[in-house]
């Protein structure tokens, strides 16, 4: 679809004040010299404030990104959430024309909106308040056919029930969004096979609960919604500490870091006074599988009668063999799991 400016454009555009302040603290979350980061949301927030966007709005967040217009306008003409043309006061109809809604009866819906809104897409209803465009997939296909409303989902649609919502949004309503057939969620349309325990209790999917309690499916954001926050600036008076490093950090409870990583050179592990190093050169001392022991007499390691469980080796009632501990200065058990002692 070829996407361009609309061909009555304003004369100017300025963010308003809250606008201004937000999209200001927006561009520094990014490195010096990387402020064109920041161009989409700074986009979304201007159409936000005016309904779409405009060539002034474009150009006027080039200024502030210190980008080529040009290079905006590729954004804004790129993705479909920008609309480049006034949109209805109330609401902007967005109906997935792609194949699972197509399938399902997306013509139905797209054939409501020419009726109660207007003949085209894009197009504003004689009193200004709605408009309508076909849109590609919106991710809902299992809730198909359906539509975008302002912020939020309303699935499962008929004729009779797009009908409905538009003259219900007409009257100063906001209905409840999602499924409109009287599913929970996505579940099978005749009702679960499998998973049947779990959801009985909740009255709404979490989506659809969600938007209820916000109660902003066709309310612009206008920049009063939550306080500015910048908590990715750290230089000012007030800031907190800078986050430390969590490896150095105690367990709960403590405060102030730990002295640092455990154990720390050349300091013992624990009150046998052995360091790391040291133990891990006793490992030398470990003859190899097939060298003599140390002391040359005694048998190699793991060639010999293994102790098991504790007891003593097989042979060692007559003599044959030493019992353990004994004659055997510096000699280890062999490295054969089954004998090995770590220390
Ligand atoms: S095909 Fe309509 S939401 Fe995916």
């Amino acid at each position: 679809m070829l996407r361009r400016l609309y061909h009555d454009q304003p004369a100017s555009f300025a963010f308003t004040p809250a606008n201004l302040d937000w999209a200001r603290a927006q561009m520094t979350k990014y490195p010096d010299g990387r402020q064109a980061s920041a161009v989409i949301p700074l986009l979304w927030r201007a159409q936000e404030q005016e309904g779409w966007l405009s060539r002034p709005a474009i150009e006027e967040v080039g200024r502030m990104l210190d980008m080529a217009y040009i290079r905006v306008l590729e954004v804004a003409t790129f993705y479909f959430m920008f609309q480049l043309q006034p949109v209805g006061s109330v609401a902007h109809v967005q109906i997935c024309g792609t194949t699972s809604c197509m399938i399902c009866g997306a013509e139905d819906l797209i054939a409501v909106c020419r009726e109660k809104i207007a003949p085209k897409a894009h197009q504003l209803s004689a009193d200004g308040r709605f408009s309508w465009e076909e849109v590609e997939c919106l991710g809902a296909c299992a809730n198909a056919p359906m539509a975008q409303i302002g912020k939020d989902y309303y699935e499962d649609l008929t004729a009779d029930s797009l009908g409905a919502l538009l003259d219900r949004l007409a009257a100063g309503e906001v209905p409840r969004p999602g499924p409109q057939a009287g599913r929970f969620a996505s579940e099978p349309a005749e009702g679960r096979t499998s998973l049947t325990q779990g959801d009985a209790s909740e009255a709404h999917n979490a989506s659809v609960a969600l938007a209820i309690a916000l109660g902003d499916t066709i309310r612009r954001i206008d920049g009063t919604e939550t306080p500015l926050r910048t908590p990715w600036q750290k230089a000012d008076a007030h800031a907190q500490p800078a986050r430390q490093n969590d490896d150095l950090l105690g367990p709960r409870g403590m405060t102030g870091p730990t002295p640092g990583p455990k154990p720390g050179k050349d300091e013992p592990v624990d009150d046998t006074g052995t360091t790391v190093q040291e133990a891990d050169a006793e490992d030398v001392a470990r003859p190899a599988e097939g060298d003599p022991a140390p002391g040359g007499s005694q048998p190699a390691p793991g060639t010999g009668p293994r102790p098991t469980d504790g007891h003593a080796p097989a042979g060692s009632a007559d003599g044959d063999s030493p019992p353990p501990g004994e004659g055997r200065e510096g000699a280890r058990p062999g490295p054969s799991p089954l004998n090995r002692t770590d220390d």
